[in-house]
């Protein structure tokens, strides 16, 4: 069984203010997408790509086929677009899938070699991880402050999140049973945790270029790295 890469690229960017989907938005002249796509193509580790697009889009899907991905149709939140193509791989023959957020699209192929190694070596669960920069306080729901955070355990969470396919699967469908709402899912390691506590997430170094286009800013600073990178 072969792995499987599964790019999030479902979104609608309406933090981005540019009033198409995310992935489509421009970078150096090229949709985010296409830079994403091409970082999992350089990796050289996947057997076969999916795409999760919105519902209607021709354009994503278009580019997805270009580079030899199959486009799926998203849902209405991250864990949903997940979910359509964990359908999609059913019988695949996979052993073990990455998913990646298309936002992610500078990820540096060595990110997922290394969490396709880690797989590779039993690993059930893995994550790119980073540091935290910022001093870190918990608030109540009414923003008072009930102190600062000891930022030293804490470590943010980056993607290509790999995983054995028949535990993300798994956890998954636990998920739908117990009715979470698919919106506080953030990533897919999450699901793990809460549904097969006894399973190790294992984690990896992650990469300052594995940053997520969010906000405006962010694609300054992608530019910026672009513009840094050897042609
Ligand atoms: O919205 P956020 O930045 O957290 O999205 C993370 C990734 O999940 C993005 O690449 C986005 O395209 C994808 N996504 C998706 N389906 C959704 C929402 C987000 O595939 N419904």
């Amino acid at each position: 069984g072969g792995f499987a890469v599964v790019v999030v690229a479902a979104g609608s960017g309406t933090r981005l203010g540019h009033g198409i989907p995310k992935a489509l938005v421009p970078l150096d002249g090229r949709p985010l997408l296409e830079h994403a796509l091409r970082g999992v193509a350089e990796a050289g580790i996947a057997d076969r790509v999916l795409v999760t697009v919105p519902a209607g889009d021709v354009e994503l899907s278009a580019l997805a086929r270009e580079h030899g991905a199959l486009p799926v149709t998203g849902g209405a939140s991250r864990a949903a677009s997940v979910r359509a193509a964990l359908a999609v791989l059913e019988g695949s023959g996979c052993a073990a899938v990455l998913v990646h957020d298309a936002a992610r699209c500078l990820t540096p192929p060595s990110v997922f070699r290394s969490v396709a190694r880690r797989v590779r070596s039993g690993a059930r669960a893995v994550v790119p991880v980073l540091p935290v920069a910022d001093t870190m306080r918990r608030v109540d729901e009414a923003g008072r402050s009930l102190g600062t955070v000891d930022r030293t355990v804490l470590r943010a969470v980056q993607t290509p999140q790999g995983f054995e396919l028949a535990l993300l699967r798994a956890v998954d469908r636990a998920a739908a049973e117990a009715g979470t709402d698919p919106e506080t899912v953030t990533d897919d390691a999450s699901l793990v945790e809460t549904h097969a506590p006894g399973v190790a997430v294992r984690t990896v170094p992650g990469h300052e270029h594995a940053f997520k286009i969010t906000r405006p800013l962010d694609l300054v600073l992608a530019e910026a790295v672009l513009r840094g990178r050897a042609p």
